[in-house]
């Protein structure tokens, strides 16, 4: 059996729209919804229920919830586990730094008895696969790590996701894919790997080594089909193919009016063109113009014009 590929969570990009766009082309085997705050979705503001879409497949869709606080955690992951998904995900792996000093996202690998208890409180509360993604830690310490996930595993996580680079690392340097190997002789459970796939080649090749799954995401919203694409091994074949971009461009900006609220869809269109944009000549100058587009009209013009300037 072939190794599963996932779509990472990414926040404002993982969410419905993409998925529907990745479907498209094929999908992949697991999708990773943008995190999702626990205190807000229990507070059940006006936007939760957008969070809470996990079309549309939801039995490929794993819910990633961030949070502090373990009761509200807790409450969190019991109301989700209620909802149709694939699992619920912890997200011990956020970088970011005014979220890791809420307690949030990757300041649990700080402390392995708070991490463990997290997780030993959670279990018992929900039905679906239970997931942390990580990082490697706050220093680059093999062991560490080592010790942290066996004890996720023996309170009962079934799945880890490890992005090999250190908490202060944000992109910098290469993840470092050798510890996704080593972690999965440490452990029972499978470990996905996740870290700069940057085309359908580089997932078949990280997918060929010792990881039991691999997890890609700057490079599936610039190549929605690179799933397909890595799954049909058409870039051994042709590698310059690719879809229509200005058409795929249009069926995003569809989709996102579709599946998203009113006051998310700019936000969220800059966003995806962000990494998008990257397939074409003139991409940073395209990314500028949308950038300074205040409404989904004046970003879809601006889309549509570049490609009678320069691509047609
Ligand atoms: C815009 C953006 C938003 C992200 N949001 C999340 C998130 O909500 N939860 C999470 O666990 N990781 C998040 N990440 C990290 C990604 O899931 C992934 O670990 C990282 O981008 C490395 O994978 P890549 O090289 O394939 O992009 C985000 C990354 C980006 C670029």
């Amino acid at each position: 059996m072939s190794v599963p590929f996932y779509l990472a969570p990414m926040a404002e990009i993982s969410h419905r729209a993409l998925r529907e766009l990745i479907e498209d082309f094929g999908g992949c085997d697991l999708y990773f919804s943008e995190m999702i705050s626990a205190a807000a979705f229990l507070a059940g503001g006006p936007f939760e229920k957008w969070y809470i879409d996990s079309g549309p497949k939801p039995e490929k869709c794993v819910f990633q919830l961030i949070g502090s606080d373990i009761d509200i955690l807790c409450k969190a992951a019991a109301l989700l586990d209620k909802y149709e998904c694939a699992g619920i995900d912890m997200n011990m792996g956020c970088s970011a730094p005014l979220i890791r000093k809420s307690g949030a996202g990757a300041a649990w690998m700080a402390s392995i008895d708070r991490a463990g208890e997290l997780i030993s409180r959670i279990r018992p509360l929900i039905k679906r696969r239970l997931s942390v993604k990580l990082r490697t830690g706050y220093k680059d310490d093999f062991e560490y790590l080592a010790q942290f996930c066996r004890r996720l595993e023996d309170e009962g996580v079934e799945l880890i996701t490890l992005h090999p680079r250190t908490v202060t690392e944000k992109f910098k340097r290469l993840a470092r894919w050798e510890y996704v190997g080593a972690l999965r002789r440490e452990l029972k459970i499978p470990v996905a790997g996740n870290g700069d796939i940057d085309s359908a080649e580089s997932l078949v090749r990280r997918a060929a080594g010792p990881c039991d799954a691999v997890m890609a995401g700057r490079a599936a919203v610039k190549m929605p089909w690179i799933f397909a694409q890595a799954r049909s091994n058409a870039f051994t074949v042709c590698p310059h193919a690719q879809p229509p971009l200005e058409k795929t461009g249009l069926r995003f900006l569809d989709l996102l009016t579709r599946y998203q609220p009113e006051e998310f869809l700019v936000s969220r269109a800059k966003r995806f063109f962000g990494f998008f944009c990257d397939n074409l000549k003139w991409g940073t100058y395209l990314k500028n113009q949308i950038n300074r587009e205040e409404t989904l009209a004046g970003i879809e013009n601006v889309w549509v014009a570049y490609f009678k300037e320069n691509e047609g």
